[in-house]
């Protein structure tokens, strides 16, 4: 089964796509070659780095199974908090060569080996601690249709059968919030709940990327589960560590009136999060902010290379002078391809850190697949911070 799934399109918007696509690989080739518009930004150094959002903790001994793996948003921010890898499954092969350039001793099945419909996870039980993934999120989007269960795509029950298969004493699945909403109540009872019912004691929450420094406007749920339900009860869901700026500065200034200020110590002030021209090292225009999500290129219509989520995101990206589409390879390609508008284009690394994934990471393929992999993955400073808070009652 391919994890690609097109939308159906019409000849004439095809054609339309075919034209347009040919013009802007003309005028890419062009500028490649030296003989395009002008270089008018500098070669950009980025100012986050997503390594700091997440310090490495030592190794705590916990071992986890990542499902869906996808570019790894899970896996590095489950390695970042301490934990083992046992082995990483997807179905995209261009996940399994990202996984494998960065982590050449991991064990890494990816593509028709990757297919967690064909597993048998038994000979894990007694090997994993904790099972993460993040089961595609079409069958719940609003792009993909949110056909729920009668998407093919819909991978929840193997998920879950792989818990019940491993008997694991937590596992972490992530997904987008509609998965949260009414809509899909039914399922999650009939899907989620039921199978395991009396053996798991769930718990389920929203977070949100600013709120762990990720300079992008971005909510995704997470269902945790523990087997223990002593364990269960101690859970605690990760807090905020950083606030986009505002919120960050009112909080300060509602400490400071209530004279609190000086009894709050540096761990309870929440850090401000960076927008994402300070993120991406870029000149001050005297606007920024947080990037609107991200898309991956692997879910629309067709492959792009281009991370442009809704019409609204667009006039964000105008306000902040930045190119959404035909993102470059790497930064000095972007800065030799000038886009009409004279904005600052975005290259496929600077994608990964608007993501939450450092340069000390970096995704693999031609630009539509390194999207794919960045827009479908869980940031991992996010990641991270879950992993964490399983941490606290697991160890
Ligand atoms: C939302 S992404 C997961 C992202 C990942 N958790 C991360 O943080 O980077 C879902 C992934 O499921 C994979 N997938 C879809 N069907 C699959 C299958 N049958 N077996 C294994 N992986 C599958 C897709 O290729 C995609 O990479």
């Amino acid at each position: 089964m391919s994890a690609y799934q097109g939308w159906e399109i019409t000849e004439e918007q095809r054609e339309i796509y075919r034209q347009r696509s040919k013009k802007s690989s003309k005028a890419k080739a062009n500028a490649l070659r030296g003989e395009g518009k002008k270089p008018i930004h500098a070669v950009n150094i980025p100012r986050l780095n997503p390594e700091d959002l997440m310090p490495q903790l030592p190794r705590n001994g916990i071992r986890a199974l990542s499902l869906f793996s996808g570019g790894g948003g899970l896996d590095l921010g489950f390695e970042r908090a301490g934990f083992s890898h046992v082995a990483s499954y997807d179905i995209l092969a261009g996940a399994g060569v990202t996984l494998r350039n960065v982590r050449p001793n991991w064990k890494v099945f990816a593509g028709e080996e990757g297919d967690v419909t064909k597993v048998n996870w038994r000979p894990y039980r007694g090997l994993v601690d904790v099972i993460q993934g993040g089961p595609p999120c079409q069958p719940f989007s609003i792009a993909g249709r949110q056909k729920g269960r009668e998407d093919s795509r819909d991978m929840f029950p193997e998920f879950i059968r792989a818990v019940l298969e491993v008997e694991p004493l937590a596992f972490v699945a992530e997904n987008v919030t509609a998965l949260a909403s009414e809509k899909f109540n039914q399922y999650v009872k009939e899907v989620i709940e039921a199978p395991l019912a009396g053996k798991y004691k769930l718990t389920k929450f929203i977070l949100n990327a600013s709120d762990f420094g990720i300079p992008q406007v971005r909510k995704r749920v997470f269902f945790v589960g523990f087997r223990d339900e002593k364990i269960a009860e101690k859970y605690e869901i990760p807090k905020p560590t950083y606030a986009w700026e505002n919120v960050a500065a009112s909080q300060r200034q509602e400490s400071v009136q209530l004279n609190l200020f000086s009894f709050l110590t540096e761990s309870q002030l929440l850090k401000r999060c960076m927008g994402v021209r300070e993120a991406l090292g870029l000149p001050d225009i005297g606007f920024d902010t947080l990037a609107p999500t991200l898309r991956s290129s692997l879910t629309g219509p067709r492959h792009t290379t281009s991370i442009l989520s809704s019409v609204s995101a667009q006039k964000i990206w105008e306000k902040l002078q930045i190119w959404p589409n035909g993102v470059a390879l790497d930064r000095e390609k972007a800065r030799l391809f000038v886009p009409e508008n004279n904005h600052f284009r975005l290259s496929v690394p600077d994608c990964a850190i608007l993501q939450g994934f450092p340069d000390s990471w970096p995704i693999a393929g031609a630009v539509y697949m390194a999207l794919g992999q960045i827009g479908n993955a869980v940031p991992p400073p996010m990641a991270y911070q879950v992993a964490r808070s399983l941490w606290g009652v697991l160890s």
